[in-house]
């Protein structure tokens, strides 16, 4: 697997953008099963392929959310169950979109320079076992064209995890 991305990806529109993203991602971590490392080349590469303001995960550890791999600045480390977007996500196994951060009761900020948010859940087995926390600091600026690859990033990578 070449170690650097083609920097034309950049340049394709969103949608295109991330269908590269899912077939790059794919061949990184098909022979991988080591799942923190799978998650930092992840979210290296969505850093890289989508300018995200911060970019990670949060794995469940002991009843809680702990920080993993992530790109950007530093970021609360733990995040209770129902709490924030990221522990709402996990309690209602969803996808969390937030248009306006400072419209989402108990929203936790750990950048003031965050406005929008997009939160998914990774599930096995029916269990969220960690979420991929995505920051941008333009409000409204996720669509469901995000949430769809995304999901699909976060089945690709529960596959990977739990085969
Ligand atoms: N805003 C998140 C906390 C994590 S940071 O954005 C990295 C939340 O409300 O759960």
């Amino acid at each position: 697997m070449e170690k650097e991305i083609n920097p034309e990806i950049l340049f394709l529109e969103k949608e295109e953008r991330y269908k590269e993203m899912l077939s790059i991602v794919r061949a990184v971590i098909e022979n991988e099963k080591d799942m923190i490392a799978n998650m930092a080349n992840v979210a290296a590469i969505l850093k890289e392929l989508f300018s995200f303001l911060w970019v990670g995960f949060y794995l469940i550890k002991e009843k809680e959310l702990v920080l993993g791999p992530f790109q950007g600045q530093l970021a609360c480390t733990r995040i209770q169950f129902g709490k924030g977007v990221c522990g709402t996500a996990w309690e209602k196994k969803e996808i969390l979109l937030v248009p306006d951060v400072n419209k989402f009761p108990g929203h936790i900020a750990c950048n003031s320079k965050s406005s929008s948010e997009i939160v998914v859940p990774l599930i096995h087995d029916n269990e969220v076992w960690a979420v991929l926390d995505i920051d941008r600091s333009e409000i409204d600026s996720f669509s469901p064209t995000d949430s769809l690859y995304l999901n699909k990033l976060g089945e690709l990578l529960s596959n990977q995890t739990f085969k």
